[in-house]
């Protein structure tokens, strides 16, 4: 069954995303090299638990951190540890904050130093993909347009659209319906509807868009070991467009 939130609902989920989004602002300074993932774990989790909020991954499924930490050829679900961030790493921070009984999602990818241009290029590709999805965002369209828009985006580039996992609605639970794939055919689907809040995802590889996971049951890595990168947002679909709730 599909939620429609109420008014009451969505500020409560505004709340839960703005800290997932102050947390993302503050631990982009601590991403340099030099810093374990298990540091950058234990910090956002102060920081979120500081603000009111839960970090609900923790746990989740068994899950055994706050956040999904994944470097490099790792997609998402990367566990934090002793590793250390090098010059060079690209770092997906994917975490759910949880208050009052509402979730929010919220996946950026940084870099840390310097890293080719073509690799800089890829992450904010990336990005712009998920705003791609976004732009088609309305009630009244499907949820084929969303991954239509986003995986024509990365073609263009020749990178690999992750299809083995997918964004998804949101609410009193991380993962609720629907499905939301990074790839899909225009019109085809569920219709969104006004008051619908989901978690938009592109997981997107700079090569091939095969994956694996790893013997830890949670890691999943590209292939081909290229780069992959991640962004999301959750957003409240509306009459005319959608709103991001893990934003200011
Ligand atoms: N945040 C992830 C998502 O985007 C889910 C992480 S589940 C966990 O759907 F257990 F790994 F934390
Ligand atoms: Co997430
Ligand atoms: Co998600």
């Amino acid at each position: 069954m599909i939620n429609i939130k109420s008014e009451r609902e969505i500020e409560l989920m505004q709340e839960a995303g703005h800290i997932n989004y102050l947390a993302h602002q503050y631990i982009e300074n601590y991403i340099k090299e030099g810093i374990t993932t298990a540091e950058l774990d234990k910090k956002i989790n102060d920081f979120v638990t500081k603000h009111g909020g839960i970090c609900s991954c923790y746990g989740y499924e068994g899950f055994p951190a706050y956040t999904c930490i994944s470097v490099n050829d790792e997609v998402v679900h990367g566990i934090p540890s002793k590793r250390r961030l090098k010059n060079g790493d690209i770092v997906k921070l994917d975490f759910t904050v949880r208050k009052n009984g509402y979730e929010s999602d919220m996946t950026r990818t940084y870099i840390v130093g310097t890293v080719p241009k073509e690799v800089s290029e890829f992450v904010n590709h990336v990005e712009e993909a998920l705003y791609e999805g976004l732009k088609v965002v309305k009630a009244g369209a499907k949820i084929g347009d969303i991954g239509n828009a986003i995986s024509n985006y990365a073609h263009k580039y020749g990178y690999g659209v992750v299809e083995e996992l997918v964004g998804h609605g949101i609410g009193t639970n991380m993962h609720e319906e629907p499905e939301v794939p990074n790839f899909g055919e225009k019109g085809k689907g569920m219709t969104l509807k006004e008051g619908m809040t989901l978690a938009i995802e592109p997981m997107i590889n700079m090569g091939s868009k095969d994956v694996s996971m790893l013997e830890n049951n949670w890691t999943i890595v590209t292939d081909d070991e290229s780069y992959s990168a991640h962004f999301e947002h959750t957003i409240l679909v509306t009459k005319n467009g959608y709103v991001i709730l893990t934003g200011e």
